[in-house]
């Protein structure tokens, strides 16, 4: 049986990378071989169009999974490679937000949705919209953990300790197993001193949860949402391609099945490991989330 690991791709600011992370990670898993659903939960639908879904032509979306109308494998189409289905969105998630307010266990909606059938899938991921409304908290409740996609680019962190404090009390009310998963730096510029700062800061706040790979300004990866493919379609050997290749194998190495699975090889082999340092929470200040 697969994992089931669901994913949010959170971060309130808008146009930070969160859509073209989920889109091209999801991709490349599904390319690895692993079964993976993305969940498109923001009302513009860019995640249901970067994979090639015309969201005008979406019939049933999350936002009736989120009512109560659907369940999920119902609204579930494929997306352009083996192993990656999409939950798509289309323009009534606008109105999901006003009328979940009404509805019982209203922060709990996805992750009841999810509970039957997560274990059919090894990742889930969902794209949040740029905000910390009922549609991110329904994921957030859902998830076990949140991968924040930070932008290389002046004012990178602001907003990050209100995304933090909702984290922390998610984690504290509702959904105590939400970790932070880790922190992907996006459209980074190598040629600037700023994004070198940006770096370094978000690498002090966040430790060891900052993915190695960083994800540069590439132009491609910019222009396959527009031919609804996501990157390893439409240019394989672009470098926004390699990289978020190189961030879904770190990914799959940060799952403790994958450090059960080297420990154990290891120790068959009878090679040194350290398994308390693959398996240790980084301590720093974001520890503890
Ligand atoms: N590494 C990159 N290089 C160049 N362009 C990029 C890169 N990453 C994202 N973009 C472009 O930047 C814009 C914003 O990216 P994206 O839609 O992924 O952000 P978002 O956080 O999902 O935005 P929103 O908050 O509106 O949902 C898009 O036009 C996207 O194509
Ligand atoms: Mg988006």
């Amino acid at each position: 049986m697969a994992d089931g690991k669901i994913i949010a791709f959170c971060n309130q600011k808008g146009g930070v990378g969160k859509t073209t992370s989920a889109v091209n990670i999801s991709a490349c898993l599904a390319a690895k071989g692993k079964k993976v659903v993305l969940i498109d939960a923001d009302p513009q639908a860019n995640a249901t169009s970067g994979l090639g879904v015309n969201k005008r032509a979406v019939a049933r979306s999350t936002y009736d999974v989120l009512v109560g109308r659907a369940g999920i494998a119902e609204v579930m189409v494929s997306g352009p490679l083996p192993g990656l289905l999409l939950v798509p969105a289309n323009v009534s998630l606008t109105g999901a937000e006003v009328e979940l307010v009404d509805i019982p266990q209203r922060e709990f909606r996805l992750q009841q949705a999810l509970e039957e059938s997560r274990k059919q899938y090894d990742f889930i991921f969902v794209d949040c919209p740029p905000s910390l409304g009922l549609l991110t908290l329904n994921a957030l409740v859902a998830a076990h953990g949140v991968i924040i996609p930070i932008q290389c680019e002046y004012y990178a962190l602001e907003g990050l300790s209100q995304l933090m404090d909702t984290i922390n009390l998610v984690k504290k009310r509702l959904n105590p197993g939400l970790n932070v998963e880790g922190v992907v730096l996006t459209m980074a510029d190598f040629r600037t001193r700023l994004t070198q700062e940006v770096i370094n800061e978000v690498r002090e706040f966040f430790k060891e949860r900052v993915f190695e790979s960083i994800v540069p300004r590439n132009i491609r990866l910019s222009e396959a949402p527009g031919f609804g493919k996501p990157i390893l379609l439409y240019d394989p050997f672009s470098l926004g391609a390699m990289k978020y290749d190189a961030l879904a194998d770190e990914l799959i190495l940060r799952q403790p099945d994958t450090v059960q699975g080297i420990v154990q090889k290891t120790a068959e082999s009878g090679m040194p490991n350290q398994p308390e340092q693959a398996a240790a929470e980084p301590g720093n200040p974001a520890a503890g989330m």
